[in-house]
């Protein structure tokens, strides 16, 4: 069969998604099926250990870095040639779905698969990765695994991140579960190209009825922790012009983040998602408040003009309630681009294939944001039912899992470069 002709086996890799998705498991009310598989916890462990197993079934060559990113390469006819990569993450947050990061890495598995199935050879090698912490849930900043493999954080700083939820060490827990590989960090080499196959993980692609996602880049990113401190008081007798309330600050912050959001208007979105108050209880004014907010704008500068009007608030707010306001940055990504061959390259491929296009910047962040800094890097997008995510109801539909993985698998071939083969 002549590889340009060849497409994947779509049962083949909901398989993979269903076996994969069990690990972690979280069931809904109305039939939803999610998953929680925190970075490095014992999901996470069960879970590589079932994807490693299936790079050992398709005899790739597996490795496991320092920062326990794991590659897992099909030799190439070329054996100096550097590797196609395809790659994301198997890591989720607490209420995440079974195609976040999954599709991307099991869909680079059968990319593999049926290479090997119609004996497709290819010049360069083609890896298959998934990066530690990508979702950066329980340890910060986001997308962590593939920022050490690119050399953007030491590997030491890596290991010592403490776990917002229990102050585990992120060295600690890799070495628990048995991921602390023996490859360097950063990586010895870079890919020759770096493609990662995604759900949309909002609605546009679905309002606007197209099936693959051209993706041009990916927004850029502002996570700040802050700790407001107040003076804990009793609930009935404390006069209220006496009051240091830390949650009434964080509830004005909360509200001011969206309201400079609405009022910035474009891409600009706000978004406070952890916040815990002490002591917590109904008859107490709280001590302190532990908060996120995380900012994201598609332009730096108007990125750096909505982290300006946040800090302005808080300072104002600080002085007016008599509370301290701790600030701690937990990521800061600039917008980036991908290269430009790469983006017409998918755009090419998915219309070959007779699928329509949308060339749209990333929402979320990805590994491949890290990747772009080191090799050509795009990505490609299939559509999420009602635009959900970071949600047990996440879903795509088989027919765009087929179509994304088969752009997937013809941008990989062009990439890689088929030496013949293919069976008659
Ligand atoms: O936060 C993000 O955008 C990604 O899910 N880590
Ligand atoms: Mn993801
Ligand atoms: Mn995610």
């Amino acid at each position: 069969m002549n590889p340009a002709d060849l497409r994947i086996d779509v049962d083949r890799l909901v398989e993979r998604l269903e076996a994969l998705g069990e690990i972690g498991a979280v069931h809904g009310p109305n039939g939803e099926r999610g998953c929680a598989r925190l970075a490095l916890t014992d999901a996470d462990r069960d879970g590589r250990d079932l994807v490693v197993g299936w790079m050992h079934d398709l005899g790739l060559s597996v490795t496991v870095d320092a920062i326990g990113n794991v590659v897992g390469v099909r030799a190439g006819s070329d054996p100096t040639a550097a590797p196609v990569m395809i790659g994301s993450h198997i890591d989720t947050v607490r209420t995440g779905g079974r195609f976040d990061g999954n599709l991307g890495v099991l869909g680079g598995l059968e990319v593999i698969e049926t290479l090997a199935q119609h004996g497709v050879s290819t010049e360069h090698p083609v890896a298959v990765a998934f990066f530690t912490d990508e979702e950066g849930a329980r340890f910060q900043p986001d997308m962590l695994g593939s920022l050490v493999y690119v050399g953007g954080m030491a590997l030491e700083d890596a290991l010592g991140v403490r776990a917002a939820d229990d102050e585990a060490q992120l060295g600690d827990e890799l070495a628990r579960i048995g991921y602390a590989g023996p490859m360097p960090c950063p990586a010895a080499g870079a890919p020759h190209a770096f493609v990662e196959l995604h759900i949309e993980q909002g609605p546009v692609l679905e309002d606007e009825g197209v099936t693959i996602g051209v993706v041009t880049g990916v927004q850029g990113i502002s996570w700040t922790e802050l700790t407001i401190t107040g003076q804990s008081a009793h609930a009935g007798t404390t006069p209220m012009r006496l009051r240091k309330d830390p949650a009434y600050v964080a509830a004005e912050i909360t509200a001011g983040v969206r309201a400079i959001a609405r009022q910035m208007g474009g891409t600009q979105v706000a978004t406070v998602g952890r916040l815990e108050l002490v002591p917590n209880l109904v008859n107490v004014v709280a001590s302190r408040v532990t908060m996120t907010v995380d900012l994201r704008n598609t332009d730096e500068h108007l990125l750096q003009h909505a982290e300006h009007r946040f800090e302005t608030m808080c300072t104002r707010l600080a002085a007016d309630e008599g509370v301290t306001i701790e600030r701690r940055t937990l990521a800061r990504f600039e917008p980036v681009e991908f290269d430009e061959r790469m983006i017409d390259l998918v755009d090419v491929t998915a219309t070959r294939l007779g699928h329509t296009t949308l060339r749209m910047p990333s929402g979320a962040g990805h590994d491949a944001q890290m990747l772009a800094r080191v090799c050509p890097t795009s990505m490609i997008f299939v559509p999420s039912v009602n635009g959900l995510s970071h949600n047990i109801a996440e879903f795509t539909e088989l027919v765009d899992l087929q179509a994304g993985a088969d752009v997937l698998l013809q941008v990989v071939l062009e990439l890689a470069g088929p030496v013949g083969g293919g069976s008659p």
